[in-house]
């Protein structure tokens, strides 16, 4: 089929490569001449597994074309795919801007049937927006417009950073949002087509209306950061009592009802779509008179939780931490991404800085990511306490302990004898859970986890009251 996807990020860009893969004609637009540059070079504007392969393949077999020409665009795609961004806005809102200017732009220039399909995560209501931006474009048209008919439904992408394409090549369902006008049900036949790759051996594709195609994205991402919070703050308090999360984690996981994933406690939970979605829906109820309790404490245990590897520092070094060498692994928001939006690391770092540590930090893929942003957050002075490092152990010279946050496969397993021997202290403070306590202790490491300290002989530990102080 032909396509056309509007918008180059992330979503975009994998949703791009991977139809193409499916043997589809796609044409990516974006209005940044530099990226589509970048892209026409060969070049791939973010780090994602497998991604790049995927894009050199079905560039070489001509599947895949990258442009800013808008009229174009819209003349190439039954499917006009937006997958533009929807940064929030002050008020935590999604801002739509984008989306209805990929609208507006379709309305200008198409002939003939269109399906606009929202791939982009929005409020519930947009489709109807898009509907009416267009139209009130082909209005402009008059005559001109006559027989462009077009339907807009609603396909939000679950894809995992770090995962994408896997995600998207082998997806554990599909929403497909449409209504039931002729127009909505020739989209939904579109549509069927399509996707028809993926449900070959069963059904993946679940049909629904427009609306509730938009609210599922929320309501997943929403359900998500309810069981980290949910545990994380349920790790704290196993601090305190002395139990051990990760027994508890085991332990509940095991009921069919509750499942095993989505349940480790950590440092708190960062990227492009949780903090971002919560707040949307939060956001979305207050305009319908409703207040979503449940996300509201949500929001504040995982900003709560951001701090907690900052607290453990002080708890176990002093408030004042003026001369003292920290260093931290990890700084991506999860691992397999240079992603560092709303990442824990940003907290812990601003945090040790101002009490007046130096950090030497190490991250396998985010080390120019974190530069650009950790430049944004501190002030020149403040940036120059932190000393990129080029390995991991380069990191740990003269270092009071290390502090893990993001939990890479590079550092499952380290040579702890290399880590004790560089290190000032044998003292880990581990955001991720990442090693048994048990073997810490026996190794001569003075091991800090989230929600474990009964394991390591120091129960009581965590220090909300710390950080309340
Ligand atoms: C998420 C959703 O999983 C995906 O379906 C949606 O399309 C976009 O948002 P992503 O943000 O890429 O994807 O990351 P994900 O792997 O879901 O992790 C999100 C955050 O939760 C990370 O900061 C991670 O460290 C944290 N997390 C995850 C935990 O703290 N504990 C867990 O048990 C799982």
């Amino acid at each position: 089929m032909k396509i056309t996807i509007i918008g180059t990020g992330y979503v975009g860009l994998v949703t791009g490569a991977c139809l193409a893969e499916l043997g589809n004609d796609v044409f990516c637009l974006d209005v940044d001449q530099r990226k589509i540059d970048l892209l026409n070079n060969g070049g791939i504007p973010i780090h994602e597994p497998g991604l790049e392969e995927v894009v050199a393949r079905n560039r070489a077999a001509g599947r895949i074309q990258f442009s800013t020409d808008v009229a174009a665009s819209v003349a190439h795609g039954q499917l006009q795919f937006i997958a533009v961004g929807t940064p929030p806005d002050e008020d935590g809102s999604a801002d739509l801007q984008y989306v209805l200017a990929a609208a507006r732009n379709i309305g200008r220039h198409m002939d003939g049937f269109k399906v606009i399909v929202d791939k982009s995560t929005v409020p519930v209501g947009t489709a109807d927006r898009v509907a009416a931006a267009l139209q009130d474009e082909l209005g402009k048209r008059g005559d001109a417009a006559a027989g462009s008919e077009f339907a807009v439904v609603s396909n939000p992408e679950f894809l995992k950073e770090g995962a994408a394409v896997e995600d998207f090549m082998r997806p554990d369902r599909i929403v497909i949002g449409h209504g039931d006008s002729p127009a909505g049900l020739r989209a939904r036949d579109l549509m069927k087509v399509l996707y028809a790759p993926f449900n070959r051996n069963h059904e993946r594709t679940y049909w629904m209306d427009v609306r509730s195609a938009e609210f599922t994205k929320y309501a997943a991402n929403a359900m998500l950061a309810t069981r980290i919070s949910f545990m994380n703050e349920l790790a704290n308090l196993a601090d305190r009592v002395g139990a051990d999360i990760e027994a508890v984690r085991h332990g509940i996981g095991s009921d069919p009802r509750i499942g095993h994933s989505f349940l480790y406690a950590g440092a708190g939970y960062g990227g492009s779509c949780f903090p971002k979605d919560v707040q949307a829906l939060e956001r979305t109820a207050r305009q319908y008179d409703q207040e979503l309790l449940i996300l509201r404490a949500v929001e504040a245990v995982n900003d709560r939780q951001k701090q907690v590897l900052g607290r453990k520092v002080v708890q176990r070094f002093g408030a004042d931490l003026a001369g003292k060498r920290f260093a931290v692994w990890g700084l991506a928001f999860k691992p397999n991404t240079d992603d560092m939006r709303e990442a824990p690391s940003r907290v812990l770092l601003r945090e040790l800085i101002e009490r007046g540590a130096s950090v030497a930090v190490y991250d396998p893929v985010a080390m120019e990511e974190a530069r650009r942003v950790l430049a944004l957050d501190l002030a020149p002075e403040q940036l120059e306490k932190i000393d990129f490092k080029a390995a991991p152990m380069d990191a740990l010279h003269d270092a009071e302990a290390l502090v893990i946050v993001t939990e890479w496969k590079a550092f499952r397993s380290p040579d702890f004898d290399q880590i004790k021997a560089r290190l000032k202290n044998p003292v880990i403070i581990d955001g991720r859970n990442l090693f048994d306590p048990a073997q810490m202790t026996a190794l001569g490491v003075e091991y800090h986890g989230i929600g474990r300290s009964v394991l390591t002989g120091r129960p009581g530990q965590d220090g909300q009251q710390e950080a309340q102080a």
